[in-house]
């Protein structure tokens, strides 16, 4: 039988991540976050001094890495990297490293190997479309861009002091201009996916709904 594949794409802050650890916690499945591997070739990026638009570069770089998940964290080149690629500094550039296409390819497949070993969740922006088109189990996440930033801000006004809501926003809208109208795999919903618009939904609630929604069409929970 398949293993279990759950996508969960959306744009930048809706609360994917924190809700796919919750669904993978609570349905005992291992956790990829795929934005994560595209976060951690931006830091080897910046730590090597590569400029982000000389596109062979980054092309080397990707092909050199070695990126990895270890009981849900990453891992590049061996140190996790978890709390560092969680930066502004990351959040600016990032998206400009996603949209090479011989980056997406080694991600890619990387992730369906991944994905390919056990029941998963997985969080992006192409896991539906193009990762695993053919799970049934596809879900957007979306909400305002106004509570994305605030919730956003919340998460990172304790590690940098002088960043406000206002630039947040204004980043989060930044990054899903680049993401939706990128050439290859852009973010956009699955014509087969649930949408979920989380704007008045408290985590706990999409957990449920998401969680309620494999149960009843998968064997889980029987
Ligand atoms: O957590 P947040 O939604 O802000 O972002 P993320 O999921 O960590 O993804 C960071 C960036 O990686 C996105 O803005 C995309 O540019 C890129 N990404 C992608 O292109 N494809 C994916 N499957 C996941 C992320």
């Amino acid at each position: 039988m398949r293993n279990l594949i759950i996508a969960i794409d959306g744009p930048a802050g809706a609360g994917k991540s924190t809700i796919s650890r919750l669904i993978s916690k609570k349905l005992g499945i291992n956790y990829i976050d795929t934005g994560a591997m595209y976060r951690a070739l931006t830091l080897k990026c910046i730590s090597e001094g590569v400029d982000i638009s000389q596109t062979d570069k980054v092309i080397e770089l990707c092909k050199n890495v070695e990126i990895d998940f270890i009981d849900n964290s990453i891992y590049l080149d061996g140190e996790n990297v978890d709390n560092k690629i969680r930066s502004s500094e990351i959040n600016l550039n990032v998206s400009n490293v996603a949209k090479i296409k011989e980056v997406r390819e080694m991600m890619v497949k990387k992730q369906r190997e991944i994905g390919m070993r056990s029941d998963v969740i997985l969080d992006g922006r192409d896991v539906g479309t193009h990762i695993f088109p053919n799970t049934k189990f596809k879900f957007f996440l979306n909400a305002s861009p106004e509570e994305r930033g605030r919730r956003r801000y919340e998460e990172i006004k304790d590690k940098e002091k002088n960043i406000t809501l206002k630039e947040i926003i204004s980043g989060i809208k930044r990054r899903d201009d680049i993401d939706s109208s990128r050439e290859v795999s852009p973010l956009v919903k699955a014509g087969d996916a649930h949408e979920i618009d989380s704007t008045n939904m408290s985590i706990e609630e999409v957990v449920d709904y998401i969680v309620n929604e494999v149960k009843i069409n998968s064997k889980i929970g029987d």
